[in-house]
């Protein structure tokens, strides 16, 4: 698998170190309310970040998660999304905090943060662990970035391509030798 990587982007110790920054950004920006905040996870990229983040956040929280198709099968090019696990999200009356892997297009984002608002949420913020400048649209923010990075596919830490990678321990680029051929 190793040998799949071209470079590495995001080393694992800088990961482990700006998620635990990130999460004192988080928590600052947060009201202490005794009913905490509501986490919307964004399956499944977001999952390592989620796991990570959520340790090192010292307030109290529930968690729910949705399911979004953008990227199917073995293709570097999103899709329209489109919700496909939602049935019992509950976020009416809630601080939720949406954490989700990449803010790339802005398609994914633009509609769990419109699903979480019309389900009646008090407020909606929005973290991710990278982000791409260049291609995000200006109608859809982020408020809490992990890293800004150049708009290149990347795999690992949670991300995948065509299901696999997403256990390395660091943020990569793939040989590109290797899009459709995995
Ligand atoms: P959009 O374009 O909707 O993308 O902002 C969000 C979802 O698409 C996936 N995505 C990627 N996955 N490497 C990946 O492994 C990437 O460079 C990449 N860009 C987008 C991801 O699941 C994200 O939630």
């Amino acid at each position: 698998m190793q040998t799949d990587i071209e470079r590495v982007v995001i080393t694992e110790q800088a990961l482990a170190s700006r998620v635990a920054s990130l999460a004192g950004e988080i928590a600052g920006g947060f009201p202490d309310r005794e009913d905490g905040i509501t986490i919307v996870a964004v399956l499944s990229g977001s999952i390592i970040f989620l796991a990570d983040l959520m340790r090192c956040l010292p307030m109290k929280m529930r968690m729910d998660v949705v399911s979004v198709s953008s990227y199917p099968g073995a293709t570097t090019q999103s899709t329209e999304a489109r919700l496909v696990a939602d049935r019992d999200l509950q976020v009416s009356g809630r601080d939720v905090l949406i954490v989700d892997d990449i803010l790339d297009t802005g398609k994914t984002l633009r509609l769990v943060q419109h699903e979480v608002a019309r389900r009646g949420a008090r407020s909606v913020r929005t973290a991710v662990l990278l982000r791409k400048p260049s291609k995000a649209p200006s109608d859809v923010s982020a408020d809490f970035v992990g890293f800004d990075i150049e708009d290149r596919f990347v795999v690992g830490y949670g991300l995948d391509y065509n299901g696999h990678y997403r256990n390395l321990r660091y943020i990569g680029l793939l040989k590109p030798e290797l899009y459709g051929a995995t």
